[in-house]
């Protein structure tokens, strides 16, 4: 057992543990004092899909927590690594981070990263490999916008259609966040061309946002097509995380009222990332890819 201080505190164990639902209020409080939103539909979508650990606060309540999610056995994603801000850099986001390492058990890992853990990451062995920018706004579009040809809510039936489109654009099969999305999404919509789906897209709402994600397409025309589609309509600010690679796409976004916010650093451990990465033009969220 190792012991950090800080202060008057004292993390007297600092073993990493799996956490549950039932710690679910915890990950938000530690979210908050980080000044991240207390995102709650996203944490439960995540302990479902996926594994998130945590270091108890001997103070009650989290010192720090990590997400892995596996997508089979080749590839995970790691997110929310988080570390109270009390407990700053004494080693509890390296632990973390071990941790989810070890769990992903040699798959390639990846993550975007914050200004605050890149160093962190890159200390691990993480490379950066891309930028995702943030875009937030009210989207004003055109008439031109909603000529949606093809475009149509995505039915049950879609399901196995979906999950190899998604399967071929992240080289990894996503079955259990795919079907999850279905009930998850506040929408869902397919693009059927001669009786086959060539693109899908999903918007579920967050706290402060409605986050239009994943989008996945062959081309940048039908990513608008199906952002619009799924946008049209909707009460609230959208959210878009665009890979920079897609700079029509951004700066189409920008062009209707999403102006980008911010970015994260697209990293990853242990080799490059698989699939026909370019279809995906906005992940589910940057936690899942
Ligand atoms: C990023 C974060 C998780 C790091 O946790 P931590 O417990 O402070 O990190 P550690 O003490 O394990 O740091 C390990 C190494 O990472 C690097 N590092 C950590 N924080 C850093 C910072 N703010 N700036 C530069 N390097 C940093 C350092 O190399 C550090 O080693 P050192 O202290 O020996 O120099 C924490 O700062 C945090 O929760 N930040 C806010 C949320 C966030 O942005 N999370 C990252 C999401 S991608």
């Amino acid at each position: 057992m190792e012991s950090v201080f800080t202060g008057e505190v004292s993390v007297t164990d600092v073993s990493v543990r799996r956490l549950g639902l039932h710690d679910l209020r915890d990950c938000l409080l530690l979210a908050i004092d980080r000044q991240w939103l207390p995102e709650e539909a996203k944490w439960r979508l995540l302990f479902e899909v996926g594994e998130v650990y945590g270091i108890d606060d001997p103070a009650g309540g989290l010192a720090g927590t990590a997400v892995l999610t596996r997508y089979g056995r080749r590839l995970a994603a790691v997110s929310m690594v988080l570390v109270a801000s009390r407990y700053g850099r004494m080693g509890l986001g390296r632990r973390l981070m071990l941790r989810a390492l070890d769990e992903a058990g040699g798959a390639t890992v990846f993550l975007t990263a914050t200004r605050y853990g890149r160093g962190l990451y890159e200390k691990l062995g993480f490379e950066a490999v891309g930028t995702v920018a943030r875009h937030i706004g009210h989207l004003r579009l055109t008439p031109a916008d909603l000529t949606h040809a093809g475009i149509r809510p995505a039915r049950q039936a879609d399901l196995g259609a979906v999950i190899a489109l998604d399967a071929h654009a992240s080289g990894a099969t996503r079955t259990h966040l795919i079907t999850r999305l279905f009930t998850f999404a506040e929408r869902l919509r397919v693009v059927e061309r001669g009786g086959e789906i060539i693109g899908f897209g999903a918007a579920w709402r967050n706290v402060d946002s409605v986050v239009v994600g994943p989008v996945i397409a062959e081309t940048t025309a039908l990513a608008r097509t199906l952002i619009t589609g799924l946008v049209n309509g909707l009460y609230g600010p959208v959210r878009l995380d665009i890979d920079t690679r897609h700079a029509e796409l951004a700066a189409w976004a920008e062009s209707r009222g999403a102006l980008r916010v911010d970015a994260t650093a697209l990293m990853v451990h242990g080799g490059p990332l698989p699939g026909a990465r370019d279809h995906i033009f906005t992940p589910v969220m940057v936690a899942l890819g």
